[in-house]
């Protein structure tokens, strides 16, 4: 009943246009935008009204999303095929009123690894983390893939303007590629007597992180001698497995620990996020937990009209299920939130990317759509062609801070520099209303041909933040966080298991052994591995053959 008036009211507004909805309701930004501290969220420029959104608030009711956030956030079960909670959320809480168990019990072990993390970035700021030849270590290398990468690599840029001074300068890098030219390059440039290295994998199994580990050992050792001292001194680890890292070789003192409750994808508020600790300091890494905490608050409190992730995740419904766009662009419009859309990308897409509900049906209906993305300015150069010209309905995030220069450091910016922030700001207005109203946005219209023409009504959402701070920074990570967990529950998927990227690892590991394998080779166990290479080869495709056919061809030259 309630998807039937939906869709009925779906049918009413599919032939408004945007321009239509803004001049139909000069207040139309005022019912369409919220504020929740640092963080405003205008979704005036989505093709919906006000009766949509109580639609889709009744939706969200029928689905039980109170439950389901209750169930969150009392620790329970939610990811049902992991047989696990799903409590990254409780990395950036405080402990407050009464919290039920098992919940409070977390709370002293997630501080206690907040402190060991402490201990090591002051220990590296001082400049008294020293290798194995007593050299003071000035390069850290983060050896890390997803979630292990992602979140630390997308923060500690994004907050660059925060990086700390002190006693010792660290240079940050971060690897994450299997084919191994990301850490060649790296290692090229690096001396070994000063680099540190963080292993940093939830899971300790993650082959592309590993190949890359060994690599970096077998470096260290060449130039360093094979001691045990050269990996005690040289690498961290931090992963939800002690004892995987204890069996790579990693110190007791050098591990770092979270847990199987926190996903990969949302892990850059556990020590995942030590290398962002490292470039801003604890104080303003706190700051970023806090920030994530302040939205997990407003998230469970606030009703849906109010609720800024709610309102994502209902918008996104409206655009996928209701009027079938299928594709959304991430546009930031600040060069330090270069790596956003990627981090979104694997937020979004490895959580909902799903087709088979909580009860192991199929679903009928679509679920997440199509994400990616660039930094908006540069996008405008690439790929907006298609935004105002193409064929496709593609629905846009802006992501923007009103403010990046204060008057105070106005002065201290090189000549044009902090004008350069408000040029920016003016592209990103400009495009999201031109996308919105298409030639209704020129004051006056004259007859243009068609290849001139913009026909807008591509809908956009802005997310302005303040200023792009630690806090800030978090809130709006947390309000994606929740609005992924929505968005789930509205499709009633699990967002938190990652089954669809499983069998692409095992077959991948298979296929290396063909192209590793020596059919000519007169060894006995080379040859047997031929043979059982030979079998798989019988069972694969044409077209793997074929590739494989030729990989040999060129390494025999
Ligand atoms: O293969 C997908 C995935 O499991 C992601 O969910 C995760 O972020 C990434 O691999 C890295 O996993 P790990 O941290 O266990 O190395």
């Amino acid at each position: 009943m309630i998807w039937d008036n939906l869709q009925q009211h779906a049918d009413t507004l599919r032939g408004r246009h945007l321009a239509d909805l803004f001049a139909d309701d000069p207040l139309r930004f005022h019912s369409l935008h919220r504020q929740v501290g640092p963080l405003l969220f205008d979704f005036s420029k989505q093709r919906l009204t006000t009766e949509t959104l109580a639609l889709l608030a009744e939706f969200a009711d029928a689905r039980d999303l109170r439950g389901w956030i209750d169930r969150l956030f009392a620790g329970e079960k939610v990811n049902g095929t992991e047989n696990r909670a799903a409590m990254h959320w409780a990395l950036r809480a405080r402990a407050e009123g009464h919290i039920p168990e098992p919940v409070a019990g977390l709370f002293g072990e997630v501080a206690d690894q907040l402190q060991r993390m402490e201990r090591i970035v002051n220990k590296l700021h001082a400049g008294q983390w020293r290798g194995v030849t007593g050299e003071v270590i000035t390069d850290v290398v983060n050896i890390g893939v997803g979630g292990s990468d992602l979140g630390p690599l997308m923060v500690s840029r994004a907050l660059e303007d925060y990086q700390v001074s002190t006693a010792q300068p660290l240079n940050l890098h971060f690897v994450s590629s299997m084919d191994g030219s990301q850490l060649s390059h790296l290692l090229r440039m690096l001396r070994p007597q000063n680099t540190l290295f963080i292993i940093s994998s939830k899971s300790f199994t993650t082959v592309d992180t590993l190949y890359n580990a060994n690599t970096a050992r077998s470096w260290l050792r060449d130039a360093l001698g094979r001691d045990p001292a050269v990996v005690d001194c040289h690498f961290l680890g931090v992963s939800a497995s002690d004892t995987k890292m204890a069996e790579w070789g990693i110190h007791e003192d050098n591990r770092l620990r979270f847990w199987e409750w926190v996903g990969g994808r949302f892990s850059v508020w556990s020590a995942i996020g030590l290398p962002v600790a490292l470039s801003i300091g604890m104080g303003a890494f706190r700051d970023f937990l806090a920030g994530g905490h302040f939205m997990d608050t407003h998230f469970r409190n606030a009703a849906w009209l109010d609720n800024v992730p709610v309102l994502m995740a209902l918008t996104g419904l409206w655009n996928t299920n209701l009027l079938g766009i299928s594709a959304q662009a991430i546009l930031p419009y600040d060069a330090r939130l270069k790596y956003l859309p990627s981090y979104l990308e694997q937020l979004e897409m490895e959580s909902n990317g799903k087709s088979v509900t909580r009860d192991g049906e199929p679903v009928d209906y679509s679920t997440s759509p199509v994400i990616w993305g660039e930094v908006g300015p540069n996008a405008q150069h690439a790929f907006y062609q298609l935004l105002h010209q193409g064929t496709q309905v593609v629905t846009c995030d802006f992501v923007v801070p009103a403010m990046r220069y204060h008057e105070t450091d106005r002065a201290q910016v090189t000549g044009t520099l902090s004008g350069q922030h408000e040029l920016a700001l003016a592209n990103c207005l400009a495009q999201s209303r031109l996308l919105a109203l298409g030639e209704a946005a020129l004051p006056q219209r004259e007859q243009m041909p068609f290849y001139k023409r913009y026909k807008g009504n591509q809908p956009s959402s802005t997310l302005m933040l303040d200023e792009l701070t630690p806090f800030g920074l978090g809130a709006l990570l947390a309000a994606y966080e929740h609005k992924v967990f929505t968005q789930a529950v509205l499709w009633q998927i699990n967002p938190f298991d990652q089954w669809g990227v499983e069998l692409g690892k095992k077959i991948a590991l298979e296929t290396l052994s063909l192209i590793h394998s020596r059919e000519d080779s007169d060894d006995i166990s080379e040859q047997m591995l031929a043979t059982r290479s030979a079998a798989l080869r019988d069972s694969m495709d044409g077209s793997t053959v074929g590739l494989l056919d030729f990989i040999k061809q060129q390494r025999r030259g």
